[in-house]
């Protein structure tokens, strides 16, 4: 099966009430973790790459791996752009085979975030690729948006019928409290499911994206802080909120925090236990299996996407 765009994903999710898991990849160990999951739980997938995969492994060996995964496992799979953040990011991604790009013009004027997104759009759906967009503005850190606590805001659900009707867009990242990376929360967890019913009030049948959703395990949190790490207070969305919006109007939930914790976590204690191995295979052999646990553990219970594909 070749690569697909996520629009009968998302339709399909939306029906359901369930969610397609998003997850960023970087390397080989960490995409073959997640379409082991995928495969062993009959997922459909979204595998997304952020510039800064891009400036890590070069475009080329991450499309060619994607390549590499969709002929192994013959699920449908959806090679999506996170956070683009101009129109000539987003046309390199659909020029070079992605079937979904992210316009992130969020942290622009209204006017300027239609304008953008509209453009991107526009060179898109003329080439059969959707496209996310976002409203509002997360909290936290990405490679090339640093946004902090107080230039965050919430999405306005005032906003989003205008924005979807001028832009064309296929589905909308909405700010509701989370946020990136592995310190989500100073308190308690808290997640604005007001404005989302009122997003899903405005815009009936339309897909919701959530970012900045990774759950922060606090065993891996353990497990880095016992082997030397340095998480203190790492906290994420729990998983029963995650349940929750994707029952609702979200259809793409997004995660890379969490993988990444998997991984560090393996190698951590790897290392601590095995002090003489020096063979890579040896311990990203193990961090690859627990990618594949985290991913299988998402897709049953958190995303409701298994059997899916
Ligand atoms: O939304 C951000 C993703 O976690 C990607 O992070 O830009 O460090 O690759 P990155
Ligand atoms: P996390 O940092 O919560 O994993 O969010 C990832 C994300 O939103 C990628 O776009
Ligand atoms: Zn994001």
């Amino acid at each position: 099966m070749p690569l697909v765009t996520s629009k009968k994903m998302l339709e399909d999710a939306y029906k359901g009430n369930y969610a397609i898991g998003a997850f960023n990849i970087n390397n080989m160990e960490i995409l073959q973790g997640v379409v082991q999951a995928a495969k062993a739980e009959k997922a459909p997938l979204i595998l997304q790459v952020s510039a800064g995969a891009r400036r890590y492994a070069s475009p080329i060996y991450l499309r060619k791996l994607v390549e590499a995964a969709v002929e192994d496992s013959n699920l449908p799979i959806c090679l999506h752009l996170d956070h683009g953040d101009s129109f000539e990011l987003c046309k390199e991604s659909i020029d070079s085979g992605f079937t979904s790009v992210m316009i992130d013009a969020s942290h622009h004027s209204f006017a300027e975030n239609i304008k953008i997104t509209r453009n991107v759009v526009q060179y898109a759906h003329d080439r059969g690729v959707v496209v996310e967009a976002e409203l509002g503005r997360l909290a936290g850190i990405e490679d090339d948006v640093n946004v902090s606590d107080k230039d965050a805001a919430f999405t306005d659900p005032d906003q989003v019928q205008e924005f979807v009707a001028k832009t064309g867009v296929d589905s909308l990242a909405i700010a509701i409290g989370t946020s990136h990376g592995a310190f989500k929360f100073k308190g308690e967890p808290k997640l604005r499911f007001d404005i989302l019913q009122e997003v899903e009030k405005r815009l009936p049948n339309f897909p919701i994206v959530l970012h900045g959703a990774s759950s922060v395990p606090q065993y891996l949190v353990e497990q880095i802080n016992q082997y030397g790490g340095n998480m203190p207070g790492a906290k994420g969305v729990p998983e029963d909120m995650l349940r929750k919006a994707a029952s609702m109007a979200v259809c793409k939930i997004n995660i890379d925090s969490d993988i990444r914790m998997a991984v560090t976590a393996t190698i951590r204690k790897y290392f601590a236990e095995n002090p003489s191995h020096f063979d890579p295979r040896q311990y990203l052999g193990p961090a690859r299996s627990a990618v594949e646990k985290l991913v299988r553990h998402k897709i049953v219970n958190v995303l409701g996407c298994n059997g899916k594909a």
